[in-house]
C-alpha cells in the first residue's frame, strides 16, 4: 500500500504585526471584544507590494529544506489560495518559476479556508495512484487586500501568511484518510461579490472585500466540524482518544474549543495560533501544522487531525500519522 507521508513543513509570516490596539486607532472596535469573541490578539499583514507568491516561496523553501530532499525531486505543486497574485497564470505556476522547476504540474486550488485541506486530499490521490511521488502542497493568503475597515465584523479577523509541506510516496503510514465536502447553497453567507465574470467595482481593490454573516457561519462551522470529526474517526475505526493532536482551522478560538470538546481533548492537545496569526484562511492549518512541528510538540508517529471550514461552504479533514 502506498501512503503519502509528510517529509517536511515550512511557513512564513510577514514582518508587520498589527495588534488589536492598532485596530482600535482606525476603527470602532476594542481589544477586549476581539479577544473575548475570537481569541485574536494580533495578526501579520503583508508589506506593500508583498504578495501571496512572495510569502509562499519562503514557506516552500523552508518545507523543502526540512524535508531533506532536492527541490528537483518534486513532481507537482498544489497551492491552496483565495487570494492569488493574478487571475492567471495561477500562483502555483509563478511559484514553480521561482523554485526553478519547469515542466512539473502546478495548479491553484480554491476552496476558501478549506483550500489547504482540499489540496492535501488531492495530492494524496495523486500519490496513492502512483501519478506523483513528491508533491509540494501549500496554503497562502494576502487577505489584508480584501479587508473593508468600515466593516468591523470582518476587518478584525483576517490576515496574511503562508505554509507548505512536502508529501512523499512511502510504504510507511502517513495520510490515513481525507474527507472533503461542499454545500453551495450557503455561498451567500461568506464570500466576496466581485470577480472576473460578474465584474469589479470602481472602488478600492476593485471592490474586493470579504462579506460574512458571522453568526450563521459560526453555527454551521461548529456543527459541521463536529460531524466531520465523527466521520473521520468512523472511517478509520478509531476512538477519540487515539488522536494525539488536533490541528484546526484558526478562525475563532470558540469554534476550536467546541471541536476540541467534541473530541474530549484538553486544549493542551490542540495547536492554537489564532491568537498570534488571526484567520489566514488557506494558510491557517499549514501555519499551525508547522508551528506544532517546529515547537517540538507534534512528533513522528503522532496521529494528527487537520480540519477546516470556509466559504462555499466547504469543509474537510485529514487524519495523518505524522
Ligand atoms: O474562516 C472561515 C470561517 N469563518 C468563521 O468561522 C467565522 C465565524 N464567525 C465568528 O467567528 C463570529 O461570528 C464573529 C467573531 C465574526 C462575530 O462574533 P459573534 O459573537 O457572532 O458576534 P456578533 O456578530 O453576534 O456581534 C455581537 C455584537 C454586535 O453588537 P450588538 O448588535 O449586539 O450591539 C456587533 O455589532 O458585537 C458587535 N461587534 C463588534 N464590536 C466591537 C461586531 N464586531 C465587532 C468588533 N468590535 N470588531
Amino acid at each position: 500500500m502506498i501512503y503519502s507521508r509528510i517529509m517536511g513543513t515550512g511557513s512564513y509570516l510577514p514582518e508587520n504585526i498589527v495588534t488589536n490596539k492598532d485596530l482600535e486607532k482606525i476603527m470602532d472596535t476594542n481589544d477586549q471584544w476581539i479577544q473575548d469573541r475570537t481569541g485574536i490578539k494580533q495578526r501579520h499583514m503583508a508589506a506593500e507590494g508583498e504578495t501571496t507568491v512572495d510569502m509562499v516561496e519562503q514557506a516552500a523553501l523552508r518545507a523543502i529544506e526540512a524535508s531533506g530532499i532536492d527541490a528537483a525531486e518534486i513532481d507537482m505543486i498544489i497551492l491552496g489560495t483565495t487570494t492569488p497574485d493574478l487571475i492567471f497564470p495561477s500562483s502555483a505556476c509563478l511559484l514553480q518559476e521561482r523554485l526553478g522547476l519547469p515542466g512539473i504540474a502546478a495548479f491553484d486550488l480554491n476552496a476558501a479556508c478549506t483550500s489547504f485541506v482540499y489540496s492535501i486530499s488531492v495530492a494524496d490521490q495523486f500519490i496513492k495512484s502512483g501519478m506523483a511521488k513528491k508533491i509540494l502542497v501549500c496554503g497562502a493568503e494576502t487577505l489584508s487586500r480584501a479587508l473593508d475597515y468600515e466593516d468591523r465584523t470582518t476587518a478584525v479577523l483576517f490576515a496574511d501568511g503562508a505554509g507548505a509541506i512536502v508529501l512523499e510516496a512511502s510504504e510507511e503510514p502517513g495520510i490515513l484518510s481525507t474527507h472533503i465536502h461542499a454545500d453551495g447553497r450557503y455561498a451567500h453567507l461568506l464570500g466576496a461579490d466581485v470577480g472576473v465574470s460578474r465584474g469589479f467595482k470602481d472602488s478600492n481593490n476593485g471592490g474586493l472585500k470579504i462579506l460574512m454573516n458571522g453568526r450563521e457561519v459560526f453555527k454551521m462551522a461548529v456543527r459541521t466540524l463536529g460531524q466531520i470529526v465523527d466521520e473521520t474517526l468512523a472511517a478509520n475505526n478509531l476512538e477519540k482518544s487515539d488522536i494525539d493532536w488536533l490541528i484546526p482551522h484558526q478562525a475563532n478560538l470558540r469554534i476550536i474549543m467546541a471541536t476540541a470538546k467534541k473530541l474530549n481533548m484538553p486544549m493542551e492537545k490542540v495547536i492554537v495560533t489564532v491568537d498570534k496569526h488571526g484567520n489566514t484562511s488557506a494558510a491557517s492549518v499549514a501555519l499551525a501544522l508547522d508551528e506544532g512541528v517546529r515547537s517540538g510538540r507534534v512528533k513522528r508517529g503522532d496521529t494528527i487531525l487537520l480540519e477546516a471550514f470556509g466559504g462555499g461552504f466547504t469543509w474537510g479533514s485529514a487524519l495523518i500519522k505524522y
